[in-house]
């Protein structure tokens, strides 16, 4: 079986000890899940991140996605949250062992990548389509965590640095953007967590369908953040991509632009704290949220005048 190596040090970086007792039980957990789901293994997918995804076929030579996580909270967070989705805007949860961390899901064929699509516009749009059929109430049924939740890394990195690579000033910011957002409950949702252009792929029999879930909840807004600092900076003009992004969701969703820009200022600079705690790239998702506090200084100035 195979497990490529930059996946097994990036298990390993993320998990530690966890991650190496995971990698050495992951070919017999696979083939016990063969086994007892019927499954014919075909192979992993090409881009691995933190999670083992298996091509399978059933016993019928039905195709499905095989998924194994490190069995952890976040990956039971994200089991529960594609059953509340329940097939409506996002891949469907066909079986799962939740605390094994092992998922069958839908294979959403041919299961075109959003990133694969060229046209800024029409991207946006089939983004915006994803977005709006995910909209869901938060839980009552279980606890998820909320984004503030999440915004702990950025007190934690500030803490934790004595001359930290984002200013403690910027960081501050940050934080205070996705505290101040809790201040209107009338907004919190269940949110994605991850919607971004590798995370929605393309089914010929259902249309464009959101994967990989992580389950969150605040405002809305947030969920279009890791969308629009993605595929930035391979463009000749980043800058412009990235207030083209904003503009057109903040126009097409009849949202307010600041409250849209604060949430992209507080949520980029928390992950790029994440991406330095992993010690992966940062700088570029760093420079996404210099840009959209430039873009959000630009707005407040403008409704005071
Ligand atoms: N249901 C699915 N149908 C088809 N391809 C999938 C499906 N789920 C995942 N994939 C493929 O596997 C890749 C990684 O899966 P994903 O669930 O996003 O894992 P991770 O949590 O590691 O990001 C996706 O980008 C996609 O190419
Ligand atoms: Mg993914």
């Amino acid at each position: 079986m195979e497990i490529p190596f930059e996946f097994q040090r990036k298990i390993v970086g993320c998990f530690r000890e966890e991650g190496e007792r995971w990698l050495a039980s992951l070919p017999e957990k696979v083939a016990h899940y063969a086994e007892l789901w019927e499954l014919t293994i075909q192979g992993p997918v090409s881009n691995l991140s933190y999670n083992y995804v298996l091509f399978v076929e059933d016993a019928l030579g039905q195709p499905f996605i095989l998924k194994l996580g490190v069995p952890n909270f976040d990956c039971r967070n994200e089991m529960d949250t594609v059953g509340q989705y329940d097939g409506n805007g996002c891949a469907k949860l066909v079986k799962a062992d939740r605390e094994a961390g092992v998922m069958l899901l839908e294979r959403v064929l041919p299961g075109t990548m959003l990133s694969e699509r060229e046209d800024e516009e029409a991207v946006i749009r089939i983004f915006l389509t994803t977005w709006k059929a995910i909209r869901r109430e938060l839980p009552t049924d279980r606890k998820i965590p909320m984004i503030t939740d999440w915004a702990v890394s950025l007190t934690q990195y500030a803490a934790g640095q004595s001359n930290p690579a984002i200013p403690r000033d910027f960081i501050e910011k940050a934080e205070g953007y996705i505290k101040r957002s809790m201040d209107h409950p009338q907004h919190h949702a269940l949110l994605h967590g991850d919607l971004h252009h590798e995370n929605i792929l393309y089914s010929e029999e259902r249309g464009w369908l959101a994967i990989d879930p992580k389950g969150v909840g605040g405002d809305p807004c947030f969920d279009l953040v890791s969308f629009m600092i993605n595929h930035v900076m391979n463009k000749p003009d980043p800058r412009a991509v990235l207030t083209y992004r904003v503009n057109r969701i903040s126009e097409e969703l009849e949202l307010d632009k600041i409250r849209l820009l604060k949430a992209a200022v507080g949520l980029s600079t928390l992950y790029a704290c994440w991406a330095l705690e992993d010690q992966s790239d940062w700088q570029d998702t760093y420079q996404c949220a210099i840009w959209f506090n430039e873009l959000l200084e630009e707005s407040m100035n403008l409704s005071i005048l």
